[in-house]
């Protein structure tokens, strides 16, 4: 039996897990270290991923589509092949040498696109994951952080939505000190930026790597002094494009709650740190003074 019939005739995997969680990515620190040839850029980041995101669910059908729902869903075109849920469906049917059986991809986009938090990266990590557990190995297969690394360079990160330090283009992981308990609100001025654009935009790309970790970040104190030492070296780049960052982080630096703001990859999205009780308060006065910008709130 040939490598693709073998794998064709094998009943797909029924399991709980048809609907996944595609989590958002923030990054709480990134500093820019250097540039490869190819002109990708050399990161060193420590990020985290609340429990705010993306659902994807897939189901067998007659013919593969992506169907979108969620408060985001018309900032994505159903039938863009690009679509990196599309995508990740069909690397993972070829690199697994099996024809990729038609599916539905449901696709609840809660998350803004362009926005710095991994949106696009996420779902794909997610599709993997669903299919890794339907059709393949089991989300524990190797081979999987290789599939996500051919989609993006923050996608292997993705899929194992871990805290994590972030290395390489963003490709390299290693595990985070553990995380105090603390909230965060990610902020969204709703003006989508251009990722390259930013990168394109930088006046410096040698910066010096992150400060070195604690063993565990014990309290919200010893996070905040160690966040107070490093950057987003994206951060001045990004809002000399869109000065509505400054705006968005104004407005948080200026809460009461806000115990420390950045913002997250290139932008435009923001977060504000809190302890848990402040989350509700901050959402809500944030909302009241800016009813246009997205803002939602979990923890890190
Ligand atoms: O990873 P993603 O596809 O979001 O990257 C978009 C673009 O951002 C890349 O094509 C590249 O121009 C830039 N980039 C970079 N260095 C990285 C990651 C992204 O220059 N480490």
């Amino acid at each position: 039996m040939t490598a693709i019939a073998e794998a064709t005739s094998r009943t797909p995997r029924r399991t709980s897990s048809d609907a996944e969680f595609a989590r958002a990515k923030v990054n709480l620190a990134l500093h820019v270290t250097g540039q490869r040839a190819d002109g990708y850029h050399l990161l060193d980041s420590l990020a985290v991923f609340p429990d705010i995101g993306d659902r994807l669910r897939v189901s067998p059908a007659k013919a593969t589509s992506l169907v979108l729902s969620g408060p985001f869903a018309d900032a994505l075109e159903a039938d863009d092949p690009d679509n990196l849920v599309l995508k990740a469906g069909r690397l993972f049917f070829e690199h697994s040498r099996q024809v990729a059986p038609p599916l539905r991809f449901a696709l609840e986009k809660n998350l803004p696109v362009a926005s710095g938090i991994g949106g696009g990266s996420a779902d794909a990590a997610a599709c993997l994951r669903l299919l890794a557990d339907r059709y393949g190995r089991g989300r524990a297969d190797a081979a999987l952080v290789g599939i996500a690394l051919a989609l993006g360079a923050d996608v292997p990160a993705c899929l194992a939505q871990r805290p994590c330090r972030l290395s390489g283009i963003g490709e390299r992981l290693d595990p985070a000190p553990p995380l105090p308990e603390i909230a965060i609100v990610l902020v969204n001025p709703g003006v989508g930026v251009s990722t390259p654009a930013v990168f394109r935009a930088l006046e410096t790309r040698d910066n010096p790597p992150l400060p070195a970790f604690p063993e565990r970040f014990a309290t919200p104190e010893v996070l905040l002094d160690w966040l107070r030492a490093t950057r987003n070296d994206l951060q001045p780049a990004a809002m000399s494009i869109c000065p509505a960052i400054g705006t968005v982080l104004d407005a948080l630096d200026a809460r009461p709650e806000t115990l420390f703001a950045r913002m997250s990859g290139s932008g435009a999205t923001c977060f504000a740190l809190c302890r848990p009780a402040d989350a509700g308060p901050l959402h809500e006065s944030l909302a009241r003074d800016h009813p246009d910008w997205w803002i939602a709130c979990g923890t890190v």
